[in-house]
């Protein structure tokens, strides 16, 4: 689909889509045709329910007095904030397509203050439900693939609405590389082939280092390496770099989880459903995508991104119940379930994170428990963290995108459970606040730096679609985390 800002002024033919508010009230440009088709526009909407409530649509077909097929009216309700635009993108670009559209124009008008960033929104949102991950698809029918070709939107200050556009594309280049890695398949995607797909951020300025096993076992990775024992994939650490700031100015760190297949190891998992482990490593494509946005929009920062890359496999070299590993930190974990994988991941990486890199503060991404999806569903990322400002930092940006986070309470009281007499701790505590002591342990190796953990199970991949979403990989954290770092840390 091509997207293209141009100047208002109606076309002749295709689809006109026009914004109607609360109370049918007309725009301009919906007023223009409700005069050159002798009232159809104003018929058509005594003749429904529709009355021009935000997500409200109403299709007028073949109208006589023009030459378009069909005019669209868009409820905007009493206007629209910036996640109202998206959605109202994505919404047209999934309902055009179904109505087997090719060419669409949209008026953009009466949709708020600034029209420019207005429209600047609306196709972001229709870029963002644009994504398909189709390439194993080899018998799909031609009527079943979208249709919409090009869609323009007509607005005042075309300029400026072409402009704000930029950089949201890059964030969308961002998304839409979190979603191609958490799509494909766990036989392609493993820690090597990860790695390799992380390479290519080179392009854009990003400088990637790899670390493999024998690196990692010189570093003393007991932890993370005991993941991935079991697998006859190597072991990764990639190491992505975005200097955009001054060489004085100490980085931001984002770490994920990585785990390309978790089968639980010897903790197997049952079989129905597994398939879903693929997506293990939400986190890690969480990063890598915001890693390809900041450099994209070139963003005034200097961030790390650091992922583990491991997969869970049982096999005869697989870790077992009862190993006692020693992480890079020198602190010992017994292992009570393999399947409590993700957290000895990132018990290495934070720690090989804050001894090299001196980070202003950690934030970590991670796929790491069902309990999360007990507690808050598809609907936030569970948070968890030792610093205020943050976690307050973290809250507006989720409020501000859409991809909310909710603080979930660390303490001493939970820390104290995975105390064990044979290791400084083990790796499961019982299932009661299971979220929280996988968090207490991740926060054994931030060595006090500031840092925020975001659990991220429930909300990596999506059975259904949203407005700026089709169903599968979502690529939630990118525009979080690059709204964050746009608010808090860029010049
Ligand atoms: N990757 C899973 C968590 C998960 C479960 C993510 C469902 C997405 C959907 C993680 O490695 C895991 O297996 N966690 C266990 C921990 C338990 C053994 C303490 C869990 O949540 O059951
Ligand atoms: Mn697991
Ligand atoms: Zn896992």
């Amino acid at each position: 689909m091509k997207l293209s800002f141009s100047e208002p002024g109606l076309p002749k033919t295709g689809t006109v889509i026009v914004c109607v508010g609360d109370g049918s009230k007309l725009s301009a440009s919906a007023r223009q045709l409700d005069k050159a088709t002798g009232g159809a526009v104003s018929r058509a909407i005594k003749e429904s329910r529709f009355t021009g409530k935000k997500a409200q649509f109403l299709d007028i077909m073949a109208p006589s007095g023009v030459a378009f097929g069909r005019i669209v009216l868009a409820g905007i309700g009493k206007g629209l904030d910036e996640n109202d635009q998206q959605a109202l993108g994505g919404r047209l670009y999934a309902r055009l397509n179904q109505a087997g559209i090719k060419a669409a124009h949209l008026a953009v008008e009466a949709t708020g203050r600034d029209l420019a960033g207005a429209a600047a929104n609306i196709a972001y949102g229709a870029l963002l439900r644009s994504y398909r991950f189709d390439k194993y698809r080899t018998k799909e029918k031609a009527d079943a693939k979208p249709t919409l070709k090009t869609f323009s939107l007509r607005v005042k200050g075309a300029a400026a609405a072409r402009r704000a556009f930029g950089p949201l594309e890059k964030i969308a280049d961002g998304v839409f590389f979190t979603r191609d890695l958490v799509s494909e398949p766990p036989n392609v995607l493993y820690p090597a082939s990860f790695a390799k797909e992380v390479k290519a951020l080179t392009k854009l300025g990003v400088k990637v280092e790899i670390l493999g096993e024998k690196q990692m076992q010189k570093l003393g990775m007991g932890a993370l390496l005991g993941v991935g024992q079991g697998s006859i994939r190597e072991s990764q650490i990639a190491i992505m770099r975005w200097d955009g700031a001054a060489k004085s100015e100490k980085p931001v760190a984002f770490i994920g989880k990585g785990v390309t297949f978790d089968t639980g190891g010897i903790s197997l998992k049952p079989g129905p459903g597994m398939q879903d482990m693929k997506w293990d490593m939400g986190g890690a494509g969480t990063v890598a995508g915001l890693m390809k946005a900041l450099a994209g929009r070139k963003a005034k920062v200097n961030a790390v991104g650091l992922i583990g890359l491991v997969e869970n496999m049982p096999d005869g070299n697989a870790q077992r119940p009862g190993d006692i590993v020693t992480t890079m930190s020198g602190q010992t974990i017994e292992i009570h379930n393999t399947d409590a994988e993700g957290r000895l991941v990132l018990a290495d990486v934070l720690w090989y994170c804050q001894d090299r890199f001196k980070p202003q503060f950690m934030i970590d991404l991670a796929t790491l428990t069902g309990a999360i999806i007990i507690s808050l569903g598809h609907e936030y990322a569970g948070m968890f963290s030792n610093d205020d400002k943050l976690s307050d930092q973290l809250t507006k940006a989720g409020l501000a995108t859409g991809e909310k986070v909710w603080r979930m309470p660390l303490h001493d009281a939970f820390d104290k459970k995975i105390n064990t007499d044979g290791a400084d701790m083990k790796n499961v505590a019982g299932r009661d606040g299971g979220s929280i002591t996988a968090a207490q342990l991740l926060q054994r190796f931030v060595n006090k730096v500031p840092w925020a953990h975001l659990d991220i199970a429930g909300m990596a991949w999506s059975s259904s679609a949203s407005p700026t979403m089709p169903r599968g990989g979502t690529g939630y954290g990118v525009r979080l985390l690059d709204r964050f770092v746009k608010e808090n840390y860029e010049g």
